[in-house]
């Protein structure tokens, strides 16, 4: 179960979005219920709304299910007052007034059903149950328990509740508003705090969620040279060099590194010089019109291990070993997705198919026997 790969989407944010979808669904069929008793009008919201409470049948029901608050609608419509020049404008009209008033009244009960059910079509429920239960612990034994008593108090547009204060799970929002002492930086901030989670799809790229000891996942390693500020460790590079040369080589090409290239990594001229020697490349034509052998320059390449790709397959149980040239360029999570392959085996035997369990390898199975030991 644990190297079964799962989608990198799959978590447990996906919750979130069947519990909205099923608040949404609360909100419009108990939203649907009110309507038909609520009267949208500021002198007679208050009284119709206890009226619905007392005396319409299982009212207090519907209506303790269905969150409303007139403090509310303020402090969401008075957010557009931080948009420049026209903010005040925009929030009167949305008020229709100086104030949440009745034209808000009336034209927030309609607006609420066209974006409820605009957004309701999108949605996919789950887990109704679990969430339905838990909703109505509260709305059943404790209906006041997330509310405030400034509910209960017939709201005055002139007079702003002196305790006032968002519930917990707005409290972060609240808390980037008040110490912003700008406005519009902080209504900025508080809705780039919710887009911050857009940029998670660009932030993380890995095609499973599960963790570094998954198929497919990588060991993520601390390698001096990640990061704008990381640097080469040149000694590391040079014993990196030396496994190639004792061990992959016998495989792989890294046919596109001249010798001269090891200068860069700290090998010294006459190192190179005496690197290259030691290989025998071949060369030619020569006058007679035939390829012949001579011992490395530093302007030469790596020369391959096998003549060619077909060649180096059918040494190979059919597996062409790829140029290792670029290999870091050329995966995913690059250094840490080959330090997890050579590191990820499971067993030294191959199977029946002549291949090695790797739970790092795309399909769990790769050609290349464990190269270290
Ligand atoms: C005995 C031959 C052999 C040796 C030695 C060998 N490899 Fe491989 N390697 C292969 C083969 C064959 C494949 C292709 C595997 C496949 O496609 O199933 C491969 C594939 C790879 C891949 C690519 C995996 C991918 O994502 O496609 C990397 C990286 C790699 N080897 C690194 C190394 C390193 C580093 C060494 C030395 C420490 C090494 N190999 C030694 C045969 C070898």
């Amino acid at each position: 179960m644990a190297a079964y790969p799962v989608p990198k989407n799959l978590s447990y944010l996906w919750n979130f979005g069947s519990l909205a979808g099923i608040a949404l669904v609360v909100q419009i069929v108990t939203g649907v219920f009110l309507a038909m008793h609520y009267t949208p009008h500021v002198d007679y919201a208050f009284d119709s709304v206890e009226r619905i409470m007392r005396d319409v049948r299982y009212g207090w029901l519907i209506r303790y299910t269905h969150a409303m608050s007139f403090w509310g609608a303020t402090v969401i419509t008075n957010l557009f007052s931080a948009v420049p020049v026209v903010g005040e404008n925009i929030v009167r009209w949305l008020w229709g007034g100086f104030a949440v008033d009745n034209p808000t009244l009336n034209s927030e009960v309609k607006a609420r059903y066209r974006t409820h059910l605009s957004v309701l079509f999108g949605e996919g429920l789950h887990n109704i149950r679990v969430v339905l239960h838990f909703l109505y612990l509260f709305v059943f034994y404790a209906p006041n328990y997330l509310g405030h008593p400034d509910n209960y108090i017939e709201a005055n547009p002139m007079v702003t509740p002196e305790h006032i204060v968002p519930e917990w799970y707005f409290l972060p929002f609240y808390a980037m508003l008040r110490s912003i002492p700008d406005k519009l930086l902080g209504v900025a901030t508080m809705f780039g705090s919710i887009a911050v989670w857009f940029l998670l799809p660009v932030l993380d790229r890995s095609a499973v969620k599960s963790g570094a000891e998954t198929q497919g996942g990588v060991v993520r390693q601390k390698w001096k040279f990640s990061g704008i500020f990381g640097s080469f460790d040149r000694s590391a590079i040079q014993r990196g060099y030396q496994v190639y040369k004792e061990v992959c080589s016998s495989c792989h090409s890294m046919s596109r590194i001249a010798f001269r290239n090891l200068r860069d990594v700290g090998f010294s001229e006459e190192e190179v010089k005496a690197i290259a020697s030691s290989y025998s490349v071949s060369d030619g034509p020569n006058e007679a019109g035939e390829m012949f052998e001579r011992p490395g320059m530093p302007a030469d390449y790596f020369p391959n291990p096998f003549p060619n790709k077909e060649a180096a397959a059918a040494s190979n149980n059919g597996a062409y070993p790829p140029d290792l040239s670029l290999i870091i360029k050329a995966r995913h999570n690059g250094a840490d997705y080959v330090y997890s392959l050579l590191t990820g085996y499971e067993g030294s035997e191959p199977d029946e198919g002549g291949l090695y369990l790797n739970r790092h390898f795309p399909g769990g199975k790769i050609a290349m026997a464990p190269p270290l030991f």
